[in-house]
């Protein structure tokens, strides 16, 4: 099963497992995935169900888009270090309701590796007491890119702000694929340093959309 992850990772950036161990307790059934990690400031396993704007907590996407459209981003693009993968596993589905995603090598090829490695974005607040410059492409451990990517919790630069509008131009641009977490079990995991998603408009019928997200550092 997780070669399979592994390499639909590696091919797509995504890996999609219908139904995945829909018996079992959702922390078991994702620990089969990857190794999940605990993130200051995050339970372990967070349940996410969408709310009114005016219902959730201001400093979240809830908070500031309610149950409409979340713009793509990568999670935590304002840490130094963005969590490598994430995990979403359906509780209570929905079936109209979609997460959306984009692969940014697409926004590498058309603006450019060197480009995009010189742009810098700022946290829109203080991380640890500082703000930190963070490049918009970077590399870690030595060998795998990061694309950071945020319009709620990351703000340009002066200097960088006309590649941040080419950057949004081009996702705007693209076409998404489109997942749907519609089954208890179905499980997408994310390389969240290679793609963006988005959660699309909640639709009537998913109001009641439960989804529990983790995050993973390494694929089994
Ligand atoms: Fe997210």
């Amino acid at each position: 099963m997780t070669e399979t992850v592994a390499n639909s990772l590696y091919e797509r950036g995504f890996a999609f497992l219908p139904k995945h161990a829909a018996e079992i307790d959702a922390s078991v059934a994702i620990r089969q995935i990857g190794s999940v990690i605990k993130l200051a400031g995050f339970d372990t396993l967070q349940t996410l169900s969408p709310k009114l704007q005016n219902e959730a907590t201001p400093n979240t996407y809830s908070g500031n888009f309610g149950l409409d459209d979340f713009p793509f981003h990568s999670d935590l693009a304002h840490w130094a270090r963005p969590p490598r993968y994430l995990a979403l596993r359906c509780i209570n589905g929905g079936i109209a309701t979609y997460t959306q995603l984009i692969d940014s090598s697409n926004i590498v090829d058309l603006i450019g590796e060197v480009e995009l490695r010189r742009t810098l974005v700022m946290p829109r607040r203080p991380q640890s007491g500082r703000k930190q410059l963070l490049r918009l492409l970077e590399r870690f451990d030595g060998a795998f890119w990061a694309f950071r990517w945020d319009p709620l919790f990351l703000s340009a630069t002066e200097e960088c702000a006309e590649v941040l509008k080419q950057v949004a131009l081009c996702i705007a641009g693209l076409n998404p694929h489109r997942c749907l977490l519609s089954e208890s079990g179905d499980t997408l995991v994310v390389d969240n340093w290679r793609m963006l998603h988005g959660r699309s408009r909640v639709a009537d019928s998913d109001v009641n959309r439960v989804i529990v997200r983790a995050y993973l550092e390494d694929i089994r």
